[in-house]
């Protein structure tokens, strides 16, 4: 199953295999463009034999970054830098190769994490940051703005931007992050969003600004590229999104008319109750997999293919999306039991002939 293709609606793009390389932040980008490091990083994981490969998270403004060296792609600057990489990427590879669009909201304005961790910038560099209440992100964080209808207009504006750009770039794919306590996640969970207007209080309301941004991507992307969203199953906190929740949340995107989901939870608040364990996420992903047709991935632990593959059969998610293990080797797939038997074909050819 792992090496099966995944087709998705007629006319669209294809999936040549279950595996997806997961985006990972770099904190590598110069005013938010592409650096040599994105050649160097990127064009190893085009070779590694998934089948695509997904660009760490992008801000759709500079203001939506995490740090000051994330990539953004708001302006006419950092799209063209951006369509000389994915160009490049592209002209030799036949790895699709996509987006994952952002906005940090209060988890913004951060130091790089290995300058320090879980850290707010302080002085010049530093930036008023934005979020659906006025709760920090953790102790020792500077209150976010509470956003008025004015802000959020304005970062659905950015994100149409962002994706009317990333479509000039010509990505494959384009997945919204609505995870990891990230801006549209700080809406979506009552653990942070505390408003009584039109976009809290109610399930409704908190999915409302998502579900907006949701179909304006709807509209823009075009039908034949695929459309996505990363997720949080559950919040992990006795007050947070359980999975029935996200199951009704699917839904609403599945009528909008998204491709696909990639599971993954936590991260509204710094510590949840979180268990890590082989596909902890395959409970999650099998409900939303029971209740909609999207196709499912799951993120987190997810790199031994036997059980992957067991679980594909099984029903329970369609593809896993890897982040780790591909960059402690970007090549570890050539090395696996289980693809090696049928799966040089996923390699590229020019590599495919060593074994
Ligand atoms: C260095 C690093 C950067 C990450 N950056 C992102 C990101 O930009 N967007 C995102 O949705 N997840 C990000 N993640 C989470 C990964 O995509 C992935 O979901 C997580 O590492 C679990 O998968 P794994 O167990 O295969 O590593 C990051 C993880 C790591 C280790």
């Amino acid at each position: 199953m792992i090496l099966k293709k995944i087709n998705f609606k007629k006319g669209k793009k294809k999936l040549n295999n279950r595996i997806v390389v997961s985006p990972m932040c770099q904190y590598s980008a110069r005013d938010g463009c592409p650096t040599e490091w994105h050649y160097r990083h990127l064009s190893n994981l085009c070779l590694s034999g998934a089948s695509l490969v997904t660009l760490e998270s992008t801000a759709v403004s500079n203001h939506g970054r995490i740090s000051n060296k994330d990539l953004a792609i708001g302006t006419n600057k950092q799209k063209k830098e951006f369509k000389k990489l994915i160009n490049f990427l592209q002209s030799n590879n036949k790895t699709l190769v996509g987006i994952q669009l952002s906005h940090a909201g209060r988890k913004g304005s951060s130091e790089v994490p290995w300058i320090k961790k879980n850290s707010p910038l302080k002085g010049k560099s530093s930036w008023q940051t934005i979020s659906s209440s006025e709760l920090p992100k953790d102790k020792g964080w500077p209150k976010p703005k509470k956003m008025s209808h004015k802000d959020i207009k304005s970062v659905i504006n950015d994100f149409k931007k962002a994706i009317l750009n990333s479509l000039e770039v010509n990505f494959d794919s384009l997945e919204l992050h609505m995870a990891h306590g990230y801006l549209l996640h700080q809406f979506l969970s009552p653990v942070c969003n505390t408003r009584n207007d039109n976009f809290g209080g109610s399930m409704e309301k908190r999915f409302k600004f998502p579900l907006e941004i949701a179909r304006v991507a709807r509209r823009l992307w075009p039908k034949n590229k695929l459309l996505g969203a990363r997720i949080t199953g559950e919040d992990h906190l006795k007050d947070g999104i359980k999975i029935s929740e996200t199951v009704k949340f699917c839904k609403k995107l599945e009528n909008i008319g998204f491709d696909y989901v990639c599971v993954s939870s936590g991260g509204i608040l710094t510590k949840t109750d979180l268990k890590f364990k082989k596909f902890f996420r395959a409970r999650l992903a099998r409900e939303i997999k029971k209740k909609t047709k999207l196709k499912v991935g799951i993120t987190g632990m997810t790199d031994d293919f036997i059980l992957a593959e067991k679980y594909i059969k099984k029903g329970y998610f369609d593809n896993v999306f890897i982040g780790r293990p591909f960059l402690k080797n970007p090549f570890f797939l050539y090395n696996q039991k289980i693809l090696r038997r049928k799966g040089l074909k996923i390699l590229p050819t020019q590599y495919a002939r060593a074994f």
